[in-house]
């Protein structure tokens, strides 16, 4: 398998063969580093990591990853930088691409991610924007894997917001993996149409199945795998909290739809999650609305069923498992 050169910008780019391998290198470096195996493979190689939103686990990977590996890391944040502003994003890339080995970027919409590489001439690592969040997913497929023993066949259910970043890039990674996905919520919030033909035309030679259902039970039924998101996710405005959240409600996820899931099902969620009042946005919303927990409920997220941290951490050796691929 050589993926060298290559950008990671959705997995719609990617064989399932390709995305399998990377699933394999990251437990594999993971392993690695529990060992205290130097893997400092990428020495005297340089990456940007450009943030036009917010993040603690996706930047933290980044640079851990990134020195795990023997390399260099520059951080630009949409402040301190003139990409976009006063300088076009194809400008940007064609300067990052003389400097440094790799960028990775987290920003708005897709095309924005899809134009620096193409002017880049090194790879270009999607670290979130609108549309999807590729990273996320080898995490999110090496914790099933790790939890449940397999992925193909696996019943994967999201629920909440299916029509952004998670529920797109899940569905993706499902459909490609042989797992059967279903988006449990409410029909406003089903994934684009698009999206959803092109994941069934992938399903067909996977042997992976997609559902859309507007009802939890049927959704959450014999699950192996319980998935949410926030309801509001960055870039959106704050006036949309109160429809979200009377739209979104009946598809939280607590103890009665962990119920419906199998006995071994699991709980996980990308994180950051609204499940308690340790927030400002979380009092905020206690303040505006009266509500405690959001997409979440403390008794599910606190639960023995939930691998969320376990997940966390895998963002850091697949982040490792990407750029160590592609560089
Ligand atoms: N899951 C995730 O991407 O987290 P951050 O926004 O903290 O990077
Ligand atoms: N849907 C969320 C994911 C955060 C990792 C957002 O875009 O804010």
């Amino acid at each position: 398998m050589n993926l060298k050169g290559r950008s990671f910008l959705k997995l719609k780019d990617f064989t399932p063969e390709e995305i399998r391998y990377l699933i394999e290198l990251s437990a594999d470096l993971k392993a690695k580093k529990k060992k205290g195996v130097a893997h400092d493979v990428l020495k005297g190689k340089n990456i940007a990591l450009i943030f036009e939103k917010t993040s603690t686990r996706t930047r933290c990977s980044f640079e851990v990853a990134a020195y795990d590996l023997g390399m260099h890391v520059t951080y630009l944040d949409s402040s301190g930088s003139q990409i976009g502003k006063k300088e076009s994003i194809a400008d940007t890339a064609r300067v990052l691409g003389r400097m440094y080995d790799g960028i990775e970027y987290r920003g708005y919409g897709q095309e924005i991610v899809e134009e620096l590489a193409k002017y880049a001439g090194i790879p270009v690592w999607n670290g979130l924007t609108n549309e999807f969040h590729p990273t996320q997913m080898i995490a999110d497929m090496l914790t099933v894997q790790e939890k449940l023993g397999h992925l193909e066949g696996v019943k994967f259910t999201y629920m909440g917001d299916a029509r952004y970043n998670m529920g797109n890039s899940l569905m993706v990674a499902c459909a490609k993996l042989g797992m059967d996905f279903a988006a449990c919520t409410s029909q406003a919030y089903f994934p684009d149409p698009l999206l959803v033909e092109y994941c069934r035309e992938v399903a067909e030679g996977t042997g992976a199945s997609i559902t859309l259902t507007e009802d939890v039970q049927e959704g959450a039924k014999d699950a192996d795998v319980i998935y949410t998101d926030v309801w509001v996710s960055m870039g959106e405005p704050d006036e949309v909290w109160e429809k979200r959240i009377r739209e979104l409600m009946p598809y939280q996820v607590n103890q009665e739809v962990m119920g419906y899931a199998k006995d071994t099902a699991i709980f996980m969620h990308c994180l950051p999650a609204f499940h308690d009042l340790k927030t400002s946005v979380g009092r905020q919303i206690h303040e505006r609305f009266g509500l405690e927990e959001m997409e979440v409920t403390d008794e599910v997220f606190e639960g023995s069923q939930s691998v969320v941290f376990d997940e966390a951490e895998n963002r850091m050796h697949s982040i490792k498992a990407v750029m160590y691929a592609t560089l």
